[in-house]
């Protein structure tokens, strides 16, 4: 269920967004691999997002998307080489560290505790990253930043719709705007106008200063959000640069296929 590159979506911002970038590396991959078990999933993958940038990290199923920001968040170790985050190399630190320097992971799937309420689900990842005095602040801004979740704070998380459930793990891990946002598959599966909305959360979320590594299927949005891309293929990188030169190396690259069929979706 991907959706297909449009080509027009390859022009996105571009350089004119980069402009306004630093060009401070903020994180550096650096010839990171990485297996489960005997089975090896990263070669070598070497790339660096700036500071206020947003990168789009693309390829197929499998291509090690996932696993590449399960390291750089420290939930599973490189076997070699290093990442540096915010001028620090945090190869090997446990992911919690991680986060205290700054980095946010929203993780494939629904990271929410489906039988807790709203608030419920706020009120416990507020009080275990921020302490108890906090969390009364927190919740004020995650019920600005997304007042759907106001609306519904008493309603089992289970319940929520796919995009509700999204903006609810989003709102989880803003807590403390981040330097670095970590995305994978946000819009996985939401029809496209709940999609849109995600999306538009992210660009606001950008806009405050926070870098995005986005990880998605729905190539077209990434790009349109993203300044720079990173191309995985069978755990390599086959491109970085700009998204305005990755051309015809996309279709090369990224299998091309209708949008998700109706009955796929989930709003
Ligand atoms: N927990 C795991 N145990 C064993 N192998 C795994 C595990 N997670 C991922 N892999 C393997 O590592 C490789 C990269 O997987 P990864 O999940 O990073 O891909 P991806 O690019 O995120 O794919 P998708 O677009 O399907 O989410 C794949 O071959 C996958 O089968
Ligand atoms: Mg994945």
């Amino acid at each position: 269920m991907k959706q297909g590159l449009r080509p027009s979506a390859v022009v996105g911002r571009g350089d004119d967004a980069s402009k306004r970038n630093s060009d401070k590396p903020l994180l550096q991959v650096d010839s990171v691999e990485a297996s489960y078990g005997p089975y090896k999933a990263l070669f070598g993958v070497s790339f660096s997002v700036a500071e206020g940038s947003a990168m789009a990290l693309l390829g197929s199923n499998g291509a090690g998307k996932s696993t590449v920001s399960r390291v750089v968040s420290g939930l599973i170790p490189a076997t070699s080489g290093r990442v540096i985050f915010a001028g620090q190399d945090v190869t090997g630190l446990s992911a919690w560290r991680i986060a205290r320097l700054g980095l946010a992971h929203a993780p494939e799937g629904r990271s929410v505790f489906a039988s807790l309420t709203v608030l419920e689900n706020l009120q416990l990842t507020f009080r275990r990253s921020l302490g108890k005095e906090a969390v009364g602040d927190a919740l004020a801004a995650a019920f600005s930043e997304f007042p759907r979740l106001g609306e519904r704070q008493s309603q089992l998380a289970g319940t929520l719709s796919g995009g509700e459930q999204r903006m609810l793990a989003l709102a989880k891990v803003l807590a403390v705007p981040p330097k670095l946002l970590i995305v994978d598959e946000l819009s996985l599966g939401l029809a496209p106008i709940i999609a849109d909305e995600v999306f538009e959360r992210l660009d606001a979320i950008r806009s405050r200063g926070t870098s995005l590594l986005i990880v998605e299927q729905h190539v077209g949005r990434a790009l349109e959000l993203a300044d720079r891309v990173v191309l995985l293929f069978k755990g390599q990188v086959s491109y970085e640069g700009p998204v305005s030169e990755l051309g015809d190396l996309a279709h090369q690259v990224l299998p091309t296929q209708g949008s998700p069929a109706a009955g796929e979706q989930d709003t």
